[in-house]
C-alpha cells in the first residue's frame, strides 16, 4: 500500500475536494462535515471524472399515508456528488450510485498524520 499526500488538514475546508493521481489511478477526496471520503474518479457509466461535478443534497419525496406526494425535499444530512458528463449521482458517504445502489465507486482509505492528509492505495 502506498500513501499519497493530499494536503494540509488545516487548509482542506469543509465542502472542498482534491483530485490526486496515484500511478494510473485518479482519486477524488471530499471533506464533508469534518469527515474525509475518497473515491475513484472514474465514473461507472463511461469513465467520466465522477468526483469533479456538483455536490448536492440528496433529493427525496415525502409521501402521505395514502402514498400521494407531499413534494420533493432536500435532505439535511445526505450529500451526493454528480458526474459532470451525464449526471450519474453518487452517495458521498458510501460511493454508491443513487440510481442503482448495487454498484459503487472504489473507495480509498484516508490517513491523517498531524496536519497532513494522505490517501492510501
Ligand atoms: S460518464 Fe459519468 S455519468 Fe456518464
Amino acid at each position: 500500500m502506498a500513501e499519497q499526500f493530499v494536503g494540509k488538514a488545516s487548509e482542506f475546508k469543509d465542502g472542498a475536494r482534491q483530485i490526486v493521481r496515484m500511478g494510473s489511478d485518479e482519486i477524488g477526496i471530499f471533506k464533508h462535515e469534518g469527515e474525509y471520503f475518497a473515491y475513484s474518479n472514474y465514473c461507472l457509466h463511461q469513465g467520466g471524472p465522477a468526483c469533479e461535478g456538483l455536490t448536492i443534497a440528496r433529493v427525496f419525496e415525502k409521501l402521505r399515508d395514502d402514498k400521494t406526494s407531499v413534494g420533493l425535499f432536500f435532505s439535511e444530512t445526505d450529500m451526493n456528488f454528480v458526474c459532470p458528463w451525464h449526471g450519474y449521482e453518487y452517495d458521498m458517504k458510501t460511493g454508491e450510485c443513487i440510481s442503482d445502489r448495487k454498484i459503487k465507486l472504489k473507495r480509498y482509505q484516508i490517513l491523517q498524520k498531524g496536519d497532513e492528509v494522505y490517501v492510501v492505495a
